[in-house]
């Protein structure tokens, strides 16, 4: 079985992923480790030194390699995976388990205040400015989250609760 996780940075992916598959047994698979474990580099220097587009197209890579190599994994995707090079296509149609971990603005600014740092794309903003950058890129990127086959509200569930969840709605 394969199962992919989706959702905006710091809705959970990875805590959910790893939970997971410890409770199913498949193994866990974290697309941004994935990267960084390939290139042999972090994905904020190669936001630094290579620029975004060329961390896409190694993200479109690896995705579409998993897929092809792998029948029996949880993936956890990077928040802007789904959003490019037609990567949301390919794994609705490689599977019929991708979940959106959906989280409110409120929600994920609260997260992200204490984890902005290791993340390229909010790093340099100011706490003031976290609520209005989310709210807008999670409306530019919902059409995207949108397409998942299963939807998860995760405000104000536990990882477990999310996980007894998850596991009710595979078919
Ligand atoms: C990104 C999310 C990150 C990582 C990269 C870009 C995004 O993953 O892939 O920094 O575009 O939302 P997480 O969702 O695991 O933070």
């Amino acid at each position: 079985m394969r199962i992919v996780l989706i959702g905006y940075m710091g809705s959970g992916k990875s805590t959910v992923g790893t939970l997971l598959s410890k409770e199913l047994g498949y193994d866990f698979l974290d697309l941004d480790a994935y990267i960084e474990e390939a290139m042999g580099t972090t994905i904020s220097n190669m936001f630094v030194e290579k620029g975004e587009i060329f961390f896409r197209k190694k993200e479109h890579f690896f995705l579409k390699k998993i897929f092809e190599e792998k029948n029996d994994f949880i993936l956890s995707t990077g928040g802007g995976t789904p959003c490019y090079s037609g990567n949301m296509e390919t794994m609705v149609a490689e599977t019929k388990e991708v979940f959106y971990l959906k989280v409110s603005i409120a929600g994920l600014v609260d997260r992200l205040y204490k984890e902005k740092d290791d993340r390229p794309l909010i790093k340099d903003l100011s706490p003031s400015e976290l609520p209005e950058f989310i709210g807008k890129h999670l409306f530019e990127r919902n059409h995207f989250y949108a397409q998942a086959h299963h939807t998860i509200i995760c405000d104000a569930k536990s990882p477990q609760e999310i996980v007894e969840e998850i596991k009710k709605k595979l078919a």
